[in-house]
């Protein structure tokens, strides 16, 4: 079978097949994990300090072939299965396909030997980066010490690993002559000791005879104008949510300074969602593409206007997650008018029609709405007008600093 894993394994794979994980050759098993949790070693009591693990939903067997596909569909690697638990967690060794590298600043990328020839037996210090590094004198003067040429190891893997390596980049001009960057795409563990020991055995496996943990990253985030920004409007169909939401795009275009994009549920169904049904499997789709859309426009700072039922909130949770991920903000605006009120307006005839068992699967009638636990802004229009909800999101947005 194919399986293209999440890209924190994808990363573990290369830095399996490379060989930067050495002695490791493949995925932990639960035996080996719980040996490295207790222990710091492996089952068989070899030295290994942190996860490295696979997680594959669909039923496998000992033995078998699963060719491991990055996002594009290219064939990386053969695992061949030793074992897989309850949990989904796949154990064995992985196998490289000899596919290329891409993505940015893959020529830079190389193997622990291949760098290990080019230092020809110079001793190397090695510099793990996730971050800028504020003061070289240290590193200048370690190196100097041990007569070592300097090697600095960008850790670079997800939005901010370009950034890291042109960090290091900009270092190795300020650094002695044959300094040298190898980006390593680690991606971090959850816990700090684990992950400063896991970048020790990448230093070593690249012929690091010192180690030196750069700074951690500070990532201030910019401004609240200058960052994405999501609003997600949710509700029953006739709750009022699009109306409040083309008044904020509205009230947005007239004060200007942000570029918006409007992604309301009926006129997202009419080409990105359409042929879409209303069965949850495809509100779910619906959602998360709207999502995709969302996130985008906020991974370049732009502020998306959402406003689909989106009845389920772990969808609505992806999406929030998807946002946070791009470095952006997320809403979620309730637009909590009551069951009855929309059924009492019933503006496009559609509770009506509901009723009538004419519209199966709708919505607060014969099929779920999960009120939201998470919402920033909760608001019932029963009693109010549309000016004064618009009015009351564009608050929020101005308090939070989003719109000036
Ligand atoms: S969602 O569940 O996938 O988020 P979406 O917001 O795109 O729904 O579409 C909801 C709109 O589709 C409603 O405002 C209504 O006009 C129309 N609609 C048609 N059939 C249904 C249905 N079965 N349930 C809810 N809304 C429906």
């Amino acid at each position: 079978m194919e399986w293209t894993p999440e890209p924190h394994e994808l990363a573990d794979l290369e830095l399996l097949l490379s060989g930067a994980f050495a002695p490791l050759t493949g995925f932990l098993g639960h035996d080996d994990l719980h040996a490295v949790h207790e222990r710091g070693r492996l089952a068989d009591g070899t030295p290994w300090p942190a996860p490295v693990t696979l997680h594959l939903p669909a039923e496998v067997s000992p033995g078998d072939e699963v060719t491991l596909l990055d996002p594009e569909g290219l064939p990386l690697a053969t695992l061949t299965v030793t074992a897989r638990e309850a949990d989904g967690l796949v154990s064995g060794p992985v196998k490289g396909l000899g596919a290329p590298e891409h993505g940015p600043f893959a020529r830079l990328r190389r193997t622990p030997a291949q760098v290990r020839e080019e230092l020809g037996g110079r001793a190397a210090l090695a510099v793990t980066m996730r971050g800028p590094l504020d003061d070289l004198s240290e590193i200048v003067a370690t190196a100097k010490d041990l007569d070592a040429l300097i090697l600095l190891l960008p850790l670079a893997y997800g939005e901010g690993g370009p950034a890291v390596v042109r960090a290091a980049l900009r270092a190795k001009e300020q650094l002695p002559p044959g300094t040298l960057v190898v980006p390593v795409p680690l991606a971090p563990r959850a816990e700090p000791e684990l992950d400063l020991e896991l970048c020790e055995r990448v230093a070593a496996a690249y012929g690091a005879v010192e180690h030196f943990p750069g700074p951690e990253p500070v990532t201030i985030p910019g401004p609240p104008h200058r960052r994405g920004l999501v609003v997600f409007f949710t509700g029953l169909s006739g709750s009022g949510k699009s109306t409040i939401a083309r008044g904020l795009r509205d009230e947005l275009l007239e004060l200007g300074g942000r570029t918006l994009t409007y992604l309301d549920g009926d006129v997202v169904r009419h080409l990105l969602s359409k042929g879409l049904t209303f069965s949850k499997a495809d509100r779910d789709l619906n959602i998360r593409r709207i999502g995709f859309v969302a996130a985008e426009v906020a991974r370049h700072g732009g502020l998306a206007i959402c406003a689909p039922i989106a009845p389920y909130a772990a969808t609505r949770a992806e999406v929030r997650a998807m946002v946070e991920a791009v470095g952006a903000d997320f809403l979620l605006v309730h637009v909590a008018t009551p069951l009855e009120e929309c059924e009492r307006r019933d503006r496009k005839g559609l509770y009506a029609k509901a009723r009538a068992g004419l519209i199966p699967e709708f919505t607060g009638v014969s099929d779920p709405y999960e009120e939201p636990d998470d919402a920033e802004l909760v608001i019932d229009t029963t009693h109010l007008s549309i000016e004064a909800a618009v009015s009351q999101v564009l608050g929020t947005l101005r308090s939070g600093g989003w719109v000036r």
